[in-house]
């Protein structure tokens, strides 16, 4: 299945990279010259946790905003700007779709799918916000 192949995909590339010394830009309180790509991840968790009480609630349909700006948006970082980035950002944005299109029995583990990937994402390149990211996952 699609989905599955993408998640595994990311998973798989996480692992690879798992080595690798990880960086990226630390927040910056005063909000001052913070990255493109910064700004808008923190427009995608403000929106996420939106959605996470939609899907808690259930019978409500979810947006997703368009976010195709990942690929483009300046990174603090010039090595974000890798085949490695761009992989995990196109499974982002599936994953997004994928939510979207999922029926009502489906949106909880749709959902869990696609913070699976801003973790992995973030397990290989940034892994200062996951524990921002963390609580974006549903209660058990
Ligand atoms: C393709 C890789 C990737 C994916 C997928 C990804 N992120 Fe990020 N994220 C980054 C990078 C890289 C940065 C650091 C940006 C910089 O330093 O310019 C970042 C930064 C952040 C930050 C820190 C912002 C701040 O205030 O400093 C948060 C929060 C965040 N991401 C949340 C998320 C959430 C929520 C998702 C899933 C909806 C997600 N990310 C998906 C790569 C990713």
């Amino acid at each position: 299945m699609r989905k599955a192949t993408l998640i595994s995909l990311a998973f798989f590339l996480g692992i690879c990279l798992w080595t690798l010394p990880s960086s990226c830009g630390s927040a910056n309180a005063s909000g001052n010259g913070d990255s493109e790509l910064t700004l808008l991840m923190r427009k995608m968790e403000k929106h996420m946790q939106t959605v996470r009480k939609k899907v808690e609630k259930g019978n409500a349909k979810i947006d997703v905003p368009d976010w195709n700006e990942i690929y483009t948006a300046p990174s603090s970082k010039s090595e974000m700007d890798t085949i490695t980035f761009k992989s995990f950002a196109y499974a982002l944005l599936k994953s997004a779709e994928n939510l979207e299109n999922a029926s009502q029995e489906e949106q909880p583990k749709v959902y869990k799918a696609l913070v699976d990937v801003c973790m992995t994402c973030h397990t290989a390149m940034c892994p200062g916000p996951k524990v921002r990211i963390k609580k974006l996952y549903l209660p058990n």
